[in-house]
């Protein structure tokens, strides 16, 4: 089986529900709340075990309690922790999450916390893992200095890098350049392309100056209206699958860790973004993040449904 190695957060997610999210200065009245395990990389990294991938996950978290709960996590997931790193001094990252639970949006405050003191000591532990995997993906929830050194090991390796660039921030050309495949949502896309997106013909235009920046393959989602996927010579659309949702926090997440898991199945871009599609749409009818990511047996039913065209490999079911 071919290797996976995510190497972003973990977080621990705080999340509050109630039937509307305050305005500025406001005080509203929730009705839940729930600790539990977050961080884009860390969602990623699980929704691909999940899902079946044979994936890792680097990261680093505080000496607290909060780290604690990452190690607990992951043992219960049966995922291992040889490159979970601790900081003696920084604490283990954090978000804020509040979810309006009528129309299950959500706002999200990350302060990445370890995540974003990762040190060459820490790239050099993972460095035989991150050449010798098939896929590296990786988020914005890191420094930028070791985004970009690990990035460089990778390329240089042949190692698949694939970079879903949340939360927004601006990147190097030359950083893109080194990207096998990018997964941006629709705000992503616009920040780095200069192009606002509104509909697909919008993202198309995006697309084109993300690949004439370097990148090979890009994935748009676009939440409800569905994912926009070009290798720069084919493109398709992928509408969303409809579902009752109840919670789209890490529905990204999710999208991602499908997508990784059929690329490293073989799959090509347009399957592997349909069995991201319905990893996506199956992780917002659960409450939670990481929890929240669907397992490979209820994805395969999902696309035997939705796609019944897309072969599957039978594995872990
Ligand atoms: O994508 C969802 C994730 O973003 C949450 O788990 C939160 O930790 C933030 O990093």
């Amino acid at each position: 089986m071919k290797k996976i190695l995510v190497f972003g957060s973990f977080v621990v997610d705080l999340t509050s529900r109630a039937d509307r999210l305050p305005q500025p200065g406001e005080t509203v009245l929730g009705s839940s709340f729930k600790l539990g395990p977050g961080g884009k990389g860390s969602n990623q990294a699980v929704a691909a075990h999940r899902a079946g991938a044979d994936s890792i996950l680097a990261t680093k978290v505080g000496r607290d309690v909060f780290g604690q709960v990452a190690l607990d996590f992951y043992a219960a997931e049966g995922m291992p922790v040889d490159l979970i790193m601790r900081d003696d001094e920084v604490p283990t990252g954090t978000a804020l999450i509040m979810v309006n639970e009528r129309e299950g949006q959500n706002m999200i405050l990350v302060v990445i916390g370890a995540c974003g003191n990762i040190n060459d000591e820490d790239i050099r532990r993972a460095e035989a893992q991150i050449r010798g995997a098939d896929i590296l993906m990786l988020q914005l929830e890191i420094n930028q200095d070791a985004l970009e050194k690990i990035i460089d090991i990778a390329h240089q390796a042949g190692t698949r890098v694939v970079l879903n660039p949340a939360p927004a921030r601006h990147l190097p050309p030359a950083l893109l350049a080194k990207v096998d495949t990018l997964t941006p949502n629709e705000t992503e896309a616009a920040l780095l392309s200069g192009v606002p997106i509104k509909s697909f013909d919008d993202a198309k235009k995006a697309a084109r100056v993300l690949l004439d920046m370097g990148v090979r393959n890009l994935v748009i989602t676009m939440g409800s209206m569905g994912a926009y996927v070009t290798d720069g010579t084919r493109e398709e659309v992928i509408p969303s699958i409809k579902v009752e949702a109840i919670d789209t926090t890490g529905a990204g997440d999710a999208f991602n860790g499908g997508f990784i898991t059929a690329l490293s199945e073989g799959m090509d871009l347009f399957d592997a973004a349909r069995f991201g599609n319905a990893t996506g749409a199956l992780s917002v009818t659960k409450l939670g993040t990481a929890p929240a990511m669907p397992h490979r047996a209820d994805i395969v039913a999902m696309c035997a449904r939705e796609y019944p065209d897309l072969i599957i490999k039978t594995r872990k079911e």
